[in-house]
């Protein structure tokens, strides 16, 4: 990006849209130089559409159920995010499994957060796995979407302590706000033009290949 145009960002949502939030946040707030120019949920009722629509931001849907098949949703939903000529696609809380047309149409610009320390818990009910599995240390990952399900290479990570006494929603709330910090950081860092992804999927930060994930606050230093 030029020092002077902003970075036109989608966002894609299926629920509430909490991280959409943060982002519409760091955008007015000049954290972010750039500006969502459009929301879109697969999902009719998803609340994060309510936030898009008081931010004056055009909020659209485009329901899954209504085609054959995940190719044909794909091909619909590239036609309508590249109506909005976006320099990254963001996914927050979009809970449809892209296939590779579109993770292709969109290498390198399209950013991922899910929550859980990755490589761990990759899939659904993270925080629930966490827990049945005893971890003390949880979190969230941003990273760049490759082919493989949750498995692009990681750029920012933020840890949680698991708590004596955690459940399932105390756990995912206190997750969500690293979630709030980690993501509006990293698209900071990608309208900055410091974050690329090569051609052998590895992460270039400020020129350099990151060794592994970032932790959060580590590199606030
Ligand atoms: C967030 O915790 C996000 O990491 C997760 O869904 C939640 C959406 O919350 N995403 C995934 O699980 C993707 N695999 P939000 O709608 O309030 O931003």
């Amino acid at each position: 990006m030029s020092g002077h145009e902003r970075l036109r960002l989608v966002v894609l949502i299926s629920g509430s849209g909490s991280n959409l939030q943060a982002i519409i946040d760091a955008c007015a707030g000049g954290t972010i130089e750039g500006e969502v120019v459009a929301v879109i949920s697969n999902r009719p009722d998803a609340y994060g559409l309510e936030r898009a629509r008081r931010a004056g931001i055009r909020a659209e849907v485009l329901d899954h159920t209504g085609f054959a098949d995940r190719e044909a949703f794909d091909h619909a939903l590239i036609e309508r995010i590249d109506t909005h000529r976006p320099d990254l696609v963001i996914l927050a809380g979009f809970m449809r499994i892209l296939t590779p047309i579109s993770v292709q149409h969109y290498n390198g610009r399209l950013l991922n957060i899910h929550p859980s320390l990755l490589p761990d818990f990759q899939g659904l009910h993270t925080h629930r796995r966490a827990l049945e599995a005893g971890h003390t240390l949880h979190g969230a990952s941003v990273h760049f979407v490759t082919e493989e399900l949750d498995g692009g290479p990681v750029i920012l990570r933020a840890e949680v302590p698991v708590l004596p006494g955690d459940d399932e929603q105390t756990l995912a709330a206190r997750v969500l706000e690293q979630e709030h910090r980690i993501y509006p950081t990293v698209i900071q860092w990608f309208a900055e033009g410091r974050l690329r992804l090569d051609s052998t999927h590895r992460v270039l930060l400020d020129g350099k290949w990151l060794p592994g994930p970032v932790h959060w606050p580590a590199f606030q230093s």
